[in-house]
């Protein structure tokens, strides 16, 4: 079977800036894959690529079965099958808890309300907020929020997950909260790539890490890596950390 996401030689640039130098890994079906790296790496280049906010320029990159580096690439077939979470939660404060979880399989999987509506209980239970449906944005927390955007993205049923950062604006509590729920859903088999500083929550529930550094894959394989990096950035890297 083909990975669920597979970059091979990915170029990017911004300008003149070239911010993806040839990226290369693959994602399997049910696998946890954390991406890692100082700050301007590439990491949530590489994440927005998949789900094709960014056009690449070089090399290939298939998500899903999409092959976005050939023209014609059809959006929404796209993000039926990919949901994205950023660190802002992007809710909209005007809807309801359950209104913003049934926004998008109402428009994009043209499901009636009440089917929407089903569906909303559904993935809001998942993530422990089933008593939440008619609340506000404004009267969660944000561990809440987050949460709320992560069952959003659920609603959708995905074929996989993309988390960037989806903690780094919570207090240690909350991003407790957060992770747990993300942990669930690695142990149900969903399929993730996850942008992440907290090396715990990575060497924990990825089944491998990729550690960017200047613009490339400069070093990836199991947790265990986290534990006995074989090249000096990521060693310095995780001793910065
Ligand atoms: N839309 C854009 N226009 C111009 N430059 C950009 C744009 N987006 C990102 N960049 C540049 O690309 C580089 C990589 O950015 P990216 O956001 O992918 O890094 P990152 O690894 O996610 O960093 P961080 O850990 O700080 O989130 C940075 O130098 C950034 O300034
Ligand atoms: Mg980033």
């Amino acid at each position: 079977m083909s990975p669920v996401v597979e970059l091979e030689d990915v170029r990017k640039s911004f300008g003149s800036l070239e911010v993806l130098k040839g990226v290369s890994f693959s994602v399997e079906r049910g696998q946890v894959a954390a991406l890692i790296g100082q700050s301007g790496s590439g990491k949530s280049t590489a994440l927005r690529c998949m789900d094709r906010l960014e056009t690449i320029q070089g090399g290939r990159l298939t998500v899903c079965g999409h092959a976005l580096h050939e023209p014609g690439v059809k959006l929404s077939d796209l993000r039926r099958d990919v949901g994205i979470v950023f660190q802002g939660y992007n809710l909209f404060p005007h809807l309801t808890v359950a209104q913003n979880v049934m926004l998008a399989p109402r428009l994009v999987r043209k499901m009636s309300k009440a089917q929407a509506k089903d569906r909303a209980e559904q993935v809001l239970a998942r993530v422990g907020l089933a008593e939440k449906l008619g609340a506000y944005p404004e009267q969660l927390s944000g561990g809440q929020q987050q949460r709320v955007a992560i069952a959003r993205g659920l609603a959708m049923e995905p074929k996989l997950m993309l988390f960037d950062e989806v903690t780094s604006a919570l207090d240690p509590q909350l991003t407790g909260e957060v992770l747990r729920v993300i942990e669930q859903l690695a142990s149900e088999g969903m399929t993730m790539v996850l942008v992440t500083h907290e090396m715990e929550f990575a060497r924990r529930v990825a089944d491998r890490i990729v550690y960017m550094h200047l613009g490339k894959v400069h070093e990836s394989g199991g947790p265990e890596i986290l534990t006995r990096p074989a090249t000096p950035e990521l060693a310095r890297f995780l001793e910065a950390a």
